[in-house]
C-alpha cells in the first residue's frame, strides 16, 4: 500500500481533475462548509474549528475557510506527506498514519478523545474495497467527529449505465473527451461494470489502453495532450491496485450504519455528475 502511494507521489504534479480537486470543487466544498457553519454556529461557538483532513490534498490544505481551522491530516505514504503536503504550520500538520487504525494519542484533543468539527476527504473510498473498507473508513470517520460536526467528500461515483468500453475509445480518436484523466476515469468505470464489490484492477486499464492505443505519442499527437500526462497510465503496469467505483445509493448504504447523508451538490467541469460533494453526519 505505501509503495503504492510513493510512486503517485512521483508524478501528483501530473495529475489534474477530475482526480484532483479543481476550483469548482473547492468553491462546492467552501458552500457546503458555510451552509453547515451557519447552522452550527448558533448552537456552539468554537473559536478555533478542529478539522481531519483524510490524505494530504493540497487544494483543501491550504483552503481559507474564512475563520480559524486547525487542521490534522492523515495520510499513510511518508512520500506524499513529502511530496504533496504544503507544510506543517502552528494549525496545520500531517501525521503518517492509516486511516482504519488513527492514532488515538496523536488525534485526541486535550479533554476531549477524538473530536473534530469537520473530516475533509478527496476520492478517498475508490482506493478501499467495498465490501468491508468502506464501511470501516465510514466508522472511522463517524468515530472521530463531534455529534454536530460534518464529513465532506467527493467521491468518484459510477454512472447508474455502464458506458460500453468501445464507445469511451470512440470519443477518445474523435477527440470528444476533455482531458487524459478523464479518459482514464471513465475506462476504469467502464471496465468495473456495475459489480461494486469486484471493483476494477487498475493493470485492467493498462491492458485495455495498451490494446487500442499504438504509443502514447500518437495519442498525444492526436489529442494534443502532454505525453507526460498520458504516460501516468503506466503507474498502472504493475500495480495491485484495485478501485472500486460504487453508484450514489450503493455509496450511500455501505456507510449508512454510521453516516447520513444531508446534502449532495454537483458541479458542472468534465465528469462533475460522477464527483459530487457529498456532506454527512454521524448518527
Ligand atoms: C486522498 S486520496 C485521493 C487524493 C486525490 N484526489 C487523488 O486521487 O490522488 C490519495 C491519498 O490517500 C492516501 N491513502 C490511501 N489509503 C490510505 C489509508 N488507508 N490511510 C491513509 N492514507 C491513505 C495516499 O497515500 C494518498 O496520499
Amino acid at each position: 500500500m505505501q509503495h503504492r502511494f510513493d510512486q503517485h507521489a512521483q508524478h501528483w504534479d501530473l495529475l489534474g481533475s477530475p482526480l484532483r480537486p479543481c476550483a469548482e470543487d473547492m468553491r462546492l466544498m467552501q458552500s457546503c462548509f458555510d451552509k453547515w457553519h451557519d447552522a452550527y454556529r448558533s448552537v456552539q461557538s468554537p473559536t478555533l474549528l478542529k478539522a481531519l483532513l483524510l490524505g494530504v490534498t493540497p487544494e483543501i490544505a491550504t483552503q481559507d475557510w474564512g475563520m480559524p481551522v486547525d487542521m490534522t491530516a492523515v495520510d499513510i505514504s511518508q512520500a506524499m506527506i513529502n511530496a504533496v503536503w504544503p507544510g506543517n504550520t502552528p494549525t496545520r500538520r500531517a501525521l503518517r498514519a492509516d486511516w482504519l487504525e488513527m492514532p488515538d494519542t496523536q488525534l485526541a484533543m486535550p479533554g476531549t478523545e477524538y473530536a473534530f468539527d469537520m473530516i475533509l476527504a478527496d476520492g478517498v473510498f475508490v482506493l478501499l474495497d467495498y465490501q468491508t473498507g468502506y464501511a470501516k473508513l465510514a466508522r472511522a470517520v463517524q468515530r472521530c467527529l463531534k455529534d454536530d460536526g460534518i464529513f465532506m467528500v467527493r467521491p468518484f461515483l459510477r454512472p447508474s449505465v455502464t458506458e460500453p468500453w468501445e464507445n469511451i475509445f470512440e470519443e477518445l480518436w474523435g477527440k470528444r473527451i476533455g482531458s487524459f484523466h478523464a479518459f482514464k476515469w471513465r475506462l476504469l468505470m467502464s471496465l468495473q461494470g456495475d459489480d461494486v464489490r469486484r471493483g476494477v484492477a487498475v493493470v485492467k486499464a493498462w491492458e485495455m489502453y495498451h490494446r487500442q492505443v499504438s504509443s502514447h505519442a500518437h495519442l498525444a499527437e492526436v489529442t494534443g495532450w502532454p505525453v507526460e500526462v498520458i504516460a501516468t497510465i503506466d503507474a498502472y503496469q504493475n500495480s495491485p491496485a484495485v478501485y472500486a467505483f460504487p453508484s450514489l445509493d450503493e455509496l450511500i448504504e455501505i456507510v449508512s450504519p454510521y453516516l447520513l447523508c444531508t446534502s449532495q451538490e454537483t458541479g458542472r467541469y468534465e465528469l462533475a455528475g460522477r464527483c459530487p460533494m457529498l456532506s454527512f453526519k454521524p448518527r
